[in-house]
């Protein structure tokens, strides 16, 4: 009896101290989860080539959207508006040339790059459907990006390659007797043969089949990011697939021009890198400007990759950084505007 009775308890014991493991571990994880998507949002916002418009948005988030769209999905690799020699580059900042990457934003994610026709040539025009053009992804008056495009939308399309825009249908028995028989203009739809049944009605060259296998969470942080960039109008004919109406005024961000200046110890050996003999070296970023009025607030965080550094204020203009031992730290300064507009600059320190 009295053994049963120790017997039961140790199991009780057993079972308790097993859930509390189970917790800890479990809590642990998911700490160092958040941690990971922290990261990654940080250098999402550190690695966006254009102004933000946060109001409204999830900073985390939007981050996290720009990671994906600028260091995974390479999306303005194929959606950006610009030409050769330089492309999604700015000119002097094209990494092929051996130049410091400058991602363009005038052109940044706006459509127009051509991919050719995906059709069948089909009777005596050789005629193989419409050149497949990239779209313009940046929002419009409505602050929806892709030109208004629901977030509901934007999933099916990203997962299913719907095309809500019907540009190029799959050419209809009637239509491809008009091709046969050299009628102009020709019909705007893709022919198809035996081996050849390219669907119309899908997104063709856009990767959707990858991206399907995102996961929604993912593909609702693209939606957020995407919501958040700068309205790109491109050509004025509203008729053009390309066109944009950014509205006046509306929910785009107005441009806004945020200078960030930053002081700290010693002579700066660049505008961002500082020398110091000191464990604690006091930062000081209130000089930094922004073209629109009202105050700016400020975010450091340690950059990934780097030696980790605590930064007691770091959502002040005059944060300290706690180095442990000599060498190089880099932390990000993220400077915010009344409207949402942001900046990023990376610091570096030398500890010596
Ligand atoms: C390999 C080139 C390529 C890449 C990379 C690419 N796209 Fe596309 N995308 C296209 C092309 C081309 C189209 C238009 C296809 C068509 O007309 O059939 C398109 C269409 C789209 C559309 C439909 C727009 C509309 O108005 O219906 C969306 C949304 C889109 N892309 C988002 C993205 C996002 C987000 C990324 C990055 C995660 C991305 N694309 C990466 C080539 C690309």
């Amino acid at each position: 009896m009295k053994a049963t009775r120790l017997f039961t308890n140790i199991g009780v014991a057993a079972g308790l101290a097993a859930m509390v493991l189970v917790g800890m571990l479990s809590s642990s994880m998911c700490a160092q989860a958040q941690e990971t998507e922290a990261t990654l949002s940080q250098m999402g916002l550190a690695i966006s080539p254009v102004p933000l418009n946060m109001a409204g948005k999830d900073p985390t988030q939007v981050g996290l959207g720009s990671y994906l769209v600028n260091a995974i999905g390479d999306c303005n690799g194929c959606h950006t508006g610009g030409g050769p020699p330089n492309f999604n580059y700015a000119a002097g900042g094209n990494p092929y040339f051996g130049q410091i990457e400058k991602i363009d934003p005038t052109v940044y994610l706006s459509g127009g790059q051509d991919f050719g026709q995906v059709g069948t040539p089909t009777g005596p025009m050789m005629y193989a459907g419409p050149d497949i053009i990239a779209r313009n992804l940046t929002p419009d008056k409505t602050g929806m990006p892709e030109g208004g495009h629901t977030l509901s939308q934007f999933l099916q399309i990203m997962t299913s390659g719907t095309d809500f825009d019907h540009l190029h249908p799959t050419c209809t028995a009637a239509q491809l007797a008009q091709i046969e028989a050299g009628t102009t203009p020709l019909p705007v739809c893709i022919p198809t043969s035996t081996g050849n049944t390219a669907n119309g009605n899908l997104l063709q060259v856009m990767p959707w089949p990858t991206f399907s296998h995102m996961t929604q969470y993912d593909l609702e942080a693209i939606y957020a990011y995407l919501s958040s960039i700068p309205c790109i109008e491109g050509p004025s004919d509203t008729t053009s697939v390309l066109h944009n109406d950014c509205g006046s005024g509306g929910v785009t961000p107005p441009p806004a021009t945020i200078t960030i200046v930053v002081t700290g110890p010693g002579s700066s050996t660049s505008g961002t890198t500082f020398q110091t003999n000191a464990s604690q070296v006091s930062l000081n970023a209130s000089q930094s400007t922004s073209t629109n009025a009202g105050p700016l607030s400020y975010s450091w965080q340690p950059a990934p990759g780097f030696p980790s550094v605590a930064i007691p204020g770091g959502h002040t203009a005059t944060p300290f950084i706690q180095l442990g031992r000599p060498g190089t730290y880099e932390v990000i300064l993220t400077v915010t505007d009344s409207t949402g507009a942001t900046a990023t600059a990376t610091i570096t320190l030398q500890y010596l």
